[in-house]
C-alpha cells in the first residue's frame, strides 16, 4: 500500500505526517513557533524559516519513529509548494526533495489551499465528495465548488483582508496577544454580540465575495470613541460584536453558495473554523437550509501536514509527481 511522508512549512508551523493510501494516518508531528513570534505580534519570516531548518530533522525522525517505518519503506516525499512565505516554503521543499533524491522516490508538490480544502474529508470513510467549501484561514477566505479531486471552481473570495487576518488585526488593536483569533474568541465569551452594530460588509453584494477590512476599521473607530478608562471593560463586547459580524457574513454567504452550486454538502476548514461561534452558527444555518455540514477536525483546521499527505496520496494515485526542479510559489492559486 503506497505510503507517503509529507512536510508542511508554509508559515509558522513545522509539520511532518506519514499517511497511506487507505486513508490511515501513521504519524502526525507538529511544532508550533507561536512563542518565537509572540514578542513581535506576528510572524517574522526570517525567524520562521531559520526555525523550520532546525526543527525539520528532529520532526522527520519523530514521525518515522511514530509510524514504525524506515525511509526506505516510503513510496514518495511531498511538501507544500505554496501559497505561503517563500523562505519558509523552501525549507520544507528542500528537505522533501533531498529525501526523494536520496531514496530514489518521487517528489510531490502540494498546494496548501488544496490541503485545507480537502481536510474535512481526512480520515472519514466515503472519500472526497462533491460539496461547497468555505476555507477560512489567516491568509485566505474563499468559497470553492468542489466537484471532484482536482476539479475546483472558485465561487468567491475576499477582496481585502482574510477572515483570520481580520481577527488577528482586531486582536492587535485591542491589545490582545498573538495569535489573535483564539484570543478574540476567548475575550468574546463574556460579551454581548449585539452591543455594537458593526457592518456586515458585502452581505447583499449579489455575489459570493467577502470584505473584512471595513469591519476591522469600524472596530478601530468605535474603540477610539471609548474613553481610556472604559476600554478594558468594553473588550468582551467589542470582541463579541466583531465576531458576530464576521461569522454572520461567512455563514450566510456559504449557505447561498451551496444553493447556487446546487450542492447539499457544505464543508469548512482553515484556522478560523476552530472558532466555536462560527462552528455552531454554521451548523444551525445548514440544518435549517437542509444542508449537511462537514467541518475539519480541530487538529486539522490550523496548519498541519496530515492534509498535505492526503493531497499527495491522491496525486500519487494519479501519477501526478513533480520534478526536483519545481520551484515554490508564494502566490500559488487553487482555482480561478
Ligand atoms: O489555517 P491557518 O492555521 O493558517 C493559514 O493558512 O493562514 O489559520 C490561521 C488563522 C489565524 O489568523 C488565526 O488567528 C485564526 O486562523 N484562528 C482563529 C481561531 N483559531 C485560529 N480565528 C478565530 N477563532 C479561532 N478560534
Ligand atoms: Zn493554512
Amino acid at each position: 500500500m503506497p505510503t507517503i511522508l509529507a512536510i508542511e512549512s508554509s508559515c509558522d508551523e513545522t509539520a511532518v505526517a506519514i499517511g497511506d493510501s487507505s486513508g490511515r494516518l501513521l504519524a502526525n508531528q507538529i511544532s508550533t513557533q507561536i512563542e518565537l513570534h509572540q514578542p513581535f505580534g506576528g510572524v517574522v519570516p526570517e525567524l520562521a524559516s531559520r526555525n523550520h531548518l532546525t526543527t525539520l530533522r528532529p520532526l522527520i525522525l519523530a514521525a518515522l519513529e511514530e509510524s514504525g517505518l524506515t525511509l526506505s519503506q516510503l513510496d514518495a516525499f511531498a511538501a507544500t509548494a505554496g501559497p505561503g512565505l517563500a523562505s519558509s516554503l523552501l525549507m520544507g521543499n528542500t528537505a522533501a526533495k533531498a529525501l526523494a533524491l536520496a531514496n530514489r522516490k518521487p517528489f510531490i508538490a502540494v498546494n496548501h489551499m488544496e490541503g485545507h480544502l480537502l481536510s474535512p474529508f481526512l480520515g472519514r470513510p466515503g472519500g472526497i465528495l462533491p460539496s461547497v467549501a468555505l476555507i477560512v484561514s489567516g491568509g485566505h477566505t474563499m468559497l470553492v465548488h468542489l466537484r471532484g479531486f482536482g476539479d475546483y471552481r472558485l465561487l468567491g473570495r475576499t477582496r481585502d483582508d482574510a477572515a483570520g487576518e481580520a481577527f488577528d488585526k482586531v486582536a492587535k488593536m485591542l491589545g490582545l496577544p498573538y495569535p489573535g483569533g483564539p484570543n478574540v474568541e476567548k475575550m468574546a465569551e463574556g460579551g454581548d454580540p449585539a452591543a455594537y452594530a458593526f457592518p456586515r460588509s458585502m452581505l447583499n453584494s449579489g455575489d459570493l465575495a467577502f470584505s473584512f477590512s471595513g469591519l476591522k476599521t469600524a472596530v478601530l473607530y468605535t474603540l477610539q470613541k471609548i474613553p481610556d478608562h472604559q476600554r478594558e471593560a468594553e473588550l468582551p463586547n467589542l470582541c463579541a460584536s466583531f465576531q458576530q459580524a464576521a461569522v454572520e457574513v461567512l455563514v450566510k454567504k456559504t449557505v447561498r453558495a451551496a444553493r447556487q452550486a446546487d450542492e447539499r454538502l457544505v464543508t469548512m476548514s482553515g484556522g478560523v473554523s476552530c472558532n466555536q461561534c462560527l462552528r455552531s452558527t454554521m451548523a444551525t444555518a445548514c440544518e435549517r437550509a437542509g444542508l449537511q455540514l462537514l467541518v475539519a477536525e480541530g487538529q486539522h483546521c490550523t496548519d498541519n501536514a496530515a492534509m498535505i499527505a492526503q493531497v499527495a496520496l491522491e496525486k500519487l494515485a494519479r501519477n501526478q509527481t513533480d520534478p526536483l526542479s519545481a520551484d515554490v510559489d508564494p502566490n500559488l492559486r487553487l482555482a480561478e
